[in-house]
C-alpha cells in the first residue's frame, strides 16, 4: 500500500525548525535546497497543517515552542525488555488517512505491529465521528494483537485499554483523570482521548484486533474550533511539555502485558481499577442506544465490562457497541 507522506523538502524544513529557534529565509533556502519563494510556500504549508510558524522581520522564521517529532527508535529505546520482544515493528508516518487502516492492512502478520502518525487526514472516532488529528500535536497510534478464542473472549477489552492508558498517564503525574463508559479518557471531566477497536479475521476463531488510541497532548483551540462539539482537554494544559515518544512507550509498556494475558482472566482483572476511575459512579445517567434513551444510576461495570444501571425494576446491564452515555439533568 502506498503511504501518503510529506515532500522531502518539507520534511527537511521541519527538521530545521523543530528546535524552536529563528532561521532566516536565506539560510532555510540554502539548507533545504529550494528558492526563497518555495521557502515561503513550504512555511505556509506548515501553517496550514496547524503548526505555529512565526516570522519576525530581520530574524526569520521559527516554529513556536519547537516540536519533538515521533521517532520509532526513541520509542523502541524506552520499551521494557519483554515488551520490546513482543513489538515486531514500529512505523511512524508523517501523514496517513487513519492509523487503524494502516495497521488493519498488516493484521494478517499477527500480534505486535505498532503504527503511529503525526497527522491523520481521516481519523475515525466511535459512532462514525471524525477524530480531529492535527499535525504533530497529539498521539494517534494503532497496535495489532491476535487472539485465538474468537470475538467472545474480547468482552471488556476496550475498557481494559482505557485502564492501561490512565494508569500510564497517572505514572507521569497527571491528576483528575477519569473514564467515561465505555472508553473515553477524561481529564478534569473533559475528553482527553478515546479508544477505537476494530477486528478482522474469524469471529469464532483466530482474529486480529486493531487497538486504536487517540490522545490530545498539545491540542489548542485553533485545531478544534467548529470541529469538536464536546468539551475537550489536553495533557499540556496540566503538565506543559511532555514527550510524545515517552508517552507512546509508556502506553505500549502497559498495553502489551495486558493484551498478552487478556485471554486468561479477561476484563475481570481490570474491573475494580475501571470502577475506581468511573467518572459518573453513583450518578444518574442516560445511555443513548440507537434511538432509545435509557435512564438509571451508574453502578459501575461488571466482569464483562457491561455498565450496570440501577433502575426502579432492578439492575439493567448495558453492553458496548454504538452507545453513548451522558449525565442526566432530570431531577
Ligand atoms: C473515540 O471516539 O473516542 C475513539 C477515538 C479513537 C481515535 C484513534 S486515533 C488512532 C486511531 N486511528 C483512527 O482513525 N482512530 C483511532
Amino acid at each position: 500500500m502506498s503511504q501518503p507522506s510529506l515532500p522531502p523538502s518539507l520534511l527537511a524544513l521541519l527538521g530545521l525548525l523543530k528546535d524552536g529557534q529563528y532561521h532566516s529565509g536565506a539560510v532555510i533556502g540554502e539548507k533545504i535546497g529550494v528558492s526563497r519563494t518555495a521557502v515561503w510556500k513550504h512555511l505556509k504549508r506548515l501553517s496550514d497543517l496547524g503548526l505555529p510558524v512565526v516570522s519576525i522581520k530581520g530574524k526569520g522564521y521559527c516554529l513556536e515552542g519547537g516540536i519533538e517529532l515521533l521517532s520509532s527508535s526513541d520509542i523502541g529505546a524506552q520499551l521494557n525488555d519483554d515488551v520490546k520482544k513482543a513489538v515486531t515493528d514500529i512505523d511512524v508516518f508523517m501523514q496517513v488517512g487513519s492509523t487503524n487502516d494502516i495497521a488493519m492492512a498488516r493484521a494478517f502478520e499477527g500480534s505486535g505491529y505498532l503504527c503511529l502518525a503525526e497527522h491523520q487526514k481521516s481519523g475515525r472516532g466511535r459512532r462514525g465521528r471524525e477524530w480531529v488529528s492535527p499535525f504533530g500535536h497529539n498521539i494517534y497510534m494503532s497496535l495489532i494483537w491476535e487472539f485465538d478464542g474468537g470475538v467472545s473472549c474480547l468482552e471488556g477489552l476496550s475498557l481494559a485499554v482505557g485502564v492501561c492508558v490512565v494508569d500510564a498517564l497517572q505514572d507521569i503525574g497527571l491528576k483528575e483523570l477519569s473514564l467515561k463508559w465505555p472508553n473515553d479518557i477524561l481529564l478534569d471531566g473533559k475528553k482527553l482521548g478515546g479508544v477505537l477497536l476494530e477486528i478482522s479475521g474469524d469471529p469464532m476463531g483466530t482474529c486480529q484486533v486493531v487497538v486504536g488510541i487517540g490522545l490530545n497532548v498539545r491540542m489548542d483551540d485553533k485545531h478544534s474550533i467548529g470541529k469538536i462539539s464536546q468539551p475537550w482537554s489536553s495533557i499540556s494544559q496540566q503538565l506543559g511539555h511532555v514527550s510524545r515518544n515517552t508517552l507512546v512507550a509508556r502506553f505500549t509498556n502497559r498495553l502489551i502485558p495486558m493484551l498478552s494475558n487478556f485471554h486468561i482472566n479477561g476484563f475481570s482483572e481490570y474491573k475494580d481499577r475501571w470502577n475506581a476511575f468511573d467518572a459518573y459512579k453513583n450518578m444518574r445517567v442516560q445511555v443513548l442506544s440507537g434511538d432509545n434513551l435509557i435512564d438509571g444510576e451508574d453502578l459501575g461495570v461488571d466482569d464483562s465490562g457491561a455498565l450496570l444501571l440501577l433502575q426502579e425494576g432492578g439492575v439493567k446491564r448495558i453492553y458496548g457497541g454504538e452507545v453513548s452515555l451522558r449525565v442526566s439533568h432530570a431531577s
